[in-house]
């Protein structure tokens, strides 16, 4: 995704587009042009689909007052998010949690076992959380905490890595704590195993 030419065309969309399809100035169009086709995931772009809402509107609150940091949040979603109340935030949440959810399937399949043992149990003596005491028996998520089970192997791998970089995703949550213990291997076992749940 070039910047430039996605500014372009996502503004030669929104010309064409006219009042009819705009919904409070915030039509599902502008978000799915880049999150892809039924919100499943496209690139850099993650999965909305099946989302919790109460989640995905907290998200949209931290790119709004920039506490969700990284380059691409800054580079894609502060600007997507800019023109949006808390009303749109709240409609645009509660439409993209009913779209059923697919999973990426897109991790190593030899790392699942490894991924899975992680998610379940944690490794307590290298200070490692369980996931599953937060995310849920099937990293279904619940309320603001998000659903894991089938999102992109890239996009989870890249989220785990930024919380050790010191990005932030919003304030005061348990997980740049939880990502500071994950070494790469784990990392990549974790991604892998939760691109395959459904
Ligand atoms: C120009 C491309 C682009 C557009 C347009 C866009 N997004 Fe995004 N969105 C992204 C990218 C890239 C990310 C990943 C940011 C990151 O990695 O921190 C993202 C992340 C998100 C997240 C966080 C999801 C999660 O699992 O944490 C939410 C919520 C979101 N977008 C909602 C929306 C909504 C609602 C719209 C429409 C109003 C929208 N996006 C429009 C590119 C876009
Ligand atoms: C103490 C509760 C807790 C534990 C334990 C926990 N998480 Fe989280 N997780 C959260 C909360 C709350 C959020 C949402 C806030 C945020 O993004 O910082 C989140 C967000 C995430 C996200 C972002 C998803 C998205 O759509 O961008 C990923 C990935 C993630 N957690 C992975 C994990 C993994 C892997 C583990 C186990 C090693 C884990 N979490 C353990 C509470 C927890």
């Amino acid at each position: 995704m070039k910047r430039i030419g996605l500014k372009t065309a996502l503004l030669a969309m929104l010309a064409c587009m006219g009042p009819a399809m705009a919904w409070d100035g915030a039509s599902v169009r502008n978000c799915t042009w880049c999150h892809g086709t039924s919100a499943q995931g496209y690139t850099v772009a993650p999965r909305l689909a099946g989302q919790r809402p109460a989640y995905l509107e907290s998200q949209m609150r931290s790119f709004r007052d920039h506490s969700r940091d990284n380059p691409f949040s800054k580079q894609y979603m502060w600007g997507a998010v800019a023109a949006l109340d808390s009303r749109d935030a709240r409609d645009l949440a509660a439409y993209f949690a009913t779209i059923p959810p697919r999973p990426a399937n897109d991790g190593d399949r030899n790392l699942m076992a490894k991924g899975k043992a992680i998610y379940m149990e944690g490794i307590p003596e290298a200070n490692i959380a369980s996931c599953y005491a937060c995310h849920g028996p099937n990293a279904e998520g619940v309320r603001e905490i998000p659903r894991l089970g089938g999102l992109a192997y890239f996009y989870v791998k890249a989220r785990l890595e930024q919380w050790g970089q010191g990005y932030h995703s919003g304030m005061g949550t348990p997980m740049p704590v939880v990502a500071r213990s994950l070494g790469p291997n784990e990392i990549e076992a974790l991604a892998s195993y939760l691109s395959f749940v459904r």
